[in-house]
């Protein structure tokens, strides 16, 4: 009897397991059938940039909040700039730091998102600037530049003429499965926890980055008309979101974000949905569950997500050795994405096969790299966007 139930929960463990199983055998991919970016709920071909942004887009959005992301709310009541800290002559005097609160209430209710920014001092106009939606933590952005993290290499950022600014996730939606919701969910919208598709961590992260650039709107120092969202990973994935939804962001950077980010849903390879939703559900709306081990079921892929950004920016990074987030699939993705790109007339034209490691693809409005090594954001990285950057608002 022993040995009968040692078999079964052998048995049991073996299938868990397997259910579990990521796939890194590129032969093993299989065939997949990604849903029409340009083909209406109507059946109609979408053939013109009108039809896009009147028809097709709004479509698209609809289809992410409702089955993946959740809505953002839009609504709140007062918002509210402190420089609570300022420092002109920062970086021994060639940046100017200033710490800001952002207070947004809504009734009688408010949370306050602390914002870090750096602006170059050599630059006499108004700076365009590099926004992370930041996860890693605040010691990442250290105001005294004591300690210098690669993850926020504001010196190198601000010698290219660059503003650097960041603000952590946790003043919004803490990352975390039981603490998410205290912040901007309980505080200013309660409604939405008990909403199927209601917003969750990684929109509100993106609603906290829409507040910052109210701010920015509003500070001399910065050029609002060129903003550079970043995230990194559950950070890219937020950033691509949020870029596809706020239309004042003018480049979006997506570092490694893999699986609901850069990455193909449909592609068996490294994470899946299923992975992602159980371990972290938190990051999405409720009704995504439904998607685990049913990609094919979902009206959207990530192609789709890429697309709604044009004809603004979008930049995605990869790391060679980080298989859990699909370089392939990412920069399928971006590919997918080049139609509607196209209907404005920009001449993405992407090459067929993935770039070389550490070969940087810039083309109008589309960038991507493939750095060698393992998941995490580096100068490297930072090096490559700052070259996107300088080349997309030259133009
Ligand atoms: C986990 C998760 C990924 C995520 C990553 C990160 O690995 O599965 O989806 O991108 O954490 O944020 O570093």
């Amino acid at each position: 009897m022993k040995s009968k139930n040692a078999i079964i929960i052998f048995i049991l463990i073996v299938t868990t397991l397997n259910s579990f199983s990521q796939n890194y055998d590129e032969s093993k991919v299989g065939e997949y059938k990604l849903p029409e970016l340009l083909v209406r709920e109507d059946g109609k071909d979408v053939k013109t940039k009108s039809e896009w942004e009147k028809i097709r887009r709004p479509e698209i959005v609809k289809l992410f909040e409702n089955n993946v992301y959740g809505k953002v709310p839009k609504d709140f009541d007062n918002i509210d700039f402190k420089v609570v800290n300022k420092d002109e002559s920062a970086m021994n005097g060639k940046a100017t730091l200033k710490e800001v609160a952002i207070t947004v209430s809504r009734g009688n209710r408010s949370i306050t998102i602390n914002l870090i920014m750096f602006t170059p001092n050599k630059v006499k106009v108004p700076a365009p600037m590099f926004l992370v939606i930041n996860h890693r933590g605040v010691q990442t952005m250290d105001v005294s530049r004591q300690n210098k993290d690669g993850f926020w290499p504001a010196e190198e950022v601000i010698d290219a003429g660059f503003g650097i600014s960041g603000f952590d996730v946790i003043d919004v939606s803490p990352d975390d499965n039981e603490k998410f919701k205290e912040g901007v969910l309980e505080v200013l919208y309660p409604d939405q926890i008990k909403m199927s598709n209601g917003m969750r961590g990684l929109g509100a992260w993106g609603w906290g980055a829409s507040r910052v650039i109210d701010y920015f709107e509003k500070d001399k120092l910065v050029d609002a008309t060129k903003i550079i969202s970043v995230g990194h990973s559950r950070g890219g994935k937020s950033s691509l979101w949020f870029g596809a939804q706020d239309e004042r962001v003018a480049i979006t950077i997506s570092n490694e974000s893999g699986n609901s980010g850069a990455a193909l849903s449909r592609r068996d390879f490294g994470e899946t949905v299923e992975r992602i939703t159980k371990n972290f559900p938190y990051w999405f709306s409720a009704n995504y569950q439904q998607y685990a081990n049913n990609e094919d079921k979902l009206p959207v892929d990530q192609h789709m997500l890429l697309a709604l950004i044009a004809p603004r920016a979008v930049y995605v990074a990869s790391a060679a050795d980080d298989l859990w987030a699909d370089p392939k699939g990412q920069y399928l993705a971006l590919k997918e994405s080049q139609p509607v790109f196209n209907l404005y007339g920009i001449e993405t034209n992407l090459p067929i096969e993935m770039p070389k490691i550490n070969e940087q693809v810039i083309r109008p409005h589309m960038g991507f790299h493939n750095r060698e090594g393992k998941h995490n954001m580096t100068p490297y990285d930072w090096q490559q966007f700052i070259n996107f950057a300088n080349d997309y608002f030259k133009k």
